[in-house]
């Protein structure tokens, strides 16, 4: 079986388990494929979506503290590969300090890895190594190649973590923590609770750049497993569940229809008003980002919040004993 099949067989057997849900959903991952990447990219640019720049800011504040004191070589690890962009902020100040850097990108996305590898080409000798796996895979494979004294700085940052409900966050901050010895650190970026008005306008921008991210999947599912989703007949929706911390992004059918998704062979009734939740967006507090590690036995060294954007950058390191 090819690549390419393996990933439509998932893609299909998802897409009929969760659609065949009492609550219709799709997994988040779904939304970034090579045109959804592009449109998230697009969001980032958005002055509603103030994610990518209040981080740009903090780390372009604070890159040379996030890495000092770290005992080279330094092994940096990003987790969800980006552009690359914000790794190179924090490379900076180590090469500069010239500090043996290495850096591992973990991400799913092909794309990604190249994207990164190309942003970070810019310094001609950094040992740039990608792998294309899920993050708990990607941990185990840094930690398994690690030889000798130098330090492991573990990034994972846009508030990516956000995408995990709180029992998929401890388990992958548990997972970071089981990669980390005395002396690493683990650098997070996490988007902060802030007035809903603002939320639903970041996740529900006036140009309707959210609007096609989130229809996107729907288009996704016509193109690769030949369904017949209208996009007229779906509206999309983002909503504050204050309850849970979070934002849900919902695909609002605007009548009783059905849908024929021949790659999936199956077909799914909706109701008018009913929907499809497509993606959570969680938002924390400083304290709770400080409570997410320590589940962990990770102890907070450093928090930097930019309080305009309401963001933080927290900087953890493992505890000598784990919980
Ligand atoms: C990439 C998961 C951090 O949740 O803010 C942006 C994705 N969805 N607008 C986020 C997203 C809608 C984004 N993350």
């Amino acid at each position: 079986m090819t690549g390419a099949v393996a990933v439509r067989d998932r893609l299909a057997a998802d897409v009929r388990r969760d659609l065949g849900r009492p609550r219709k959903q799709l997994q988040p991952r779904y939304l970034y494929d090579a045109l959804g990447s592009r449109l998230f990219e697009a969001i980032c640019a958005l002055p509603e979506y103030r994610i990518t720049r209040a981080e740009q800011r903090l780390l372009a504040a604070h890159a040379g503290a996030i890495g000092a004191g770290l005992a080279g070589p330094v092994t940096i690890v990003e987790l969800g590969a980006g552009s690359g962009e914000k790794l190179a902020q924090i490379v900076e100040p180590l090469m500069e300090a010239r500090v043996p850097v290495r850096v591992e990108l973990v991400d799913v996305s092909a794309t990604a890895l190249d994207l990164a590898a190309l942003t970070l080409s810019r310094w001609p000798d950094l040992p740039v190594t990608g792998h294309r796996t899920t993050y708990e895979d990607g941990i185990e494979r840094v930690a398994a190649r690690r030889r000798g004294e130098g330090a492991v700085l573990a990034a994972f940052l846009g508030s990516n973590i956000g995408n995990l409900d709180p029992a998929e966050s401890r388990a992958f901050v548990g997972a970071v923590r089981s990669g980390l010895r005395r002396g690493d650190r683990f650098l997070l970026g996490t988007d902060l609770v802030k007035p809903e008005a603002e939320l639903e306008l970041a996740y529900d921008d006036p140009l309707g750049v959210t609007a096609a991210f989130n229809l996107n999947v729907l288009a996704r599912l016509n193109r690769e497993l030949g369904a017949d989703f209208d996009l007229d007949a779906f509206a999309h929706r983002a909503v504050w569940n204050a309850a849970a911390s979070r934002m849900e992004m919902h695909l609002e059918s605007l009548r009783a229809q059905t849908v024929e998704i021949p790659g999936a062979g199956f077909s799914v009734d909706f109701s008018e008003g009913e929907s499809i939740w497509t993606e959570s967006s969680y938002k924390y507090e400083t304290e709770s980002v400080r409570e997410l590690g320590a589940a962990a036995g990770l102890a907070v060294t450093r928090q930097w919040v930019d309080e305009r954007d309401r963001f933080a950058l927290t900087t953890f390191e493992p505890r000598e004993f784990a919980p």
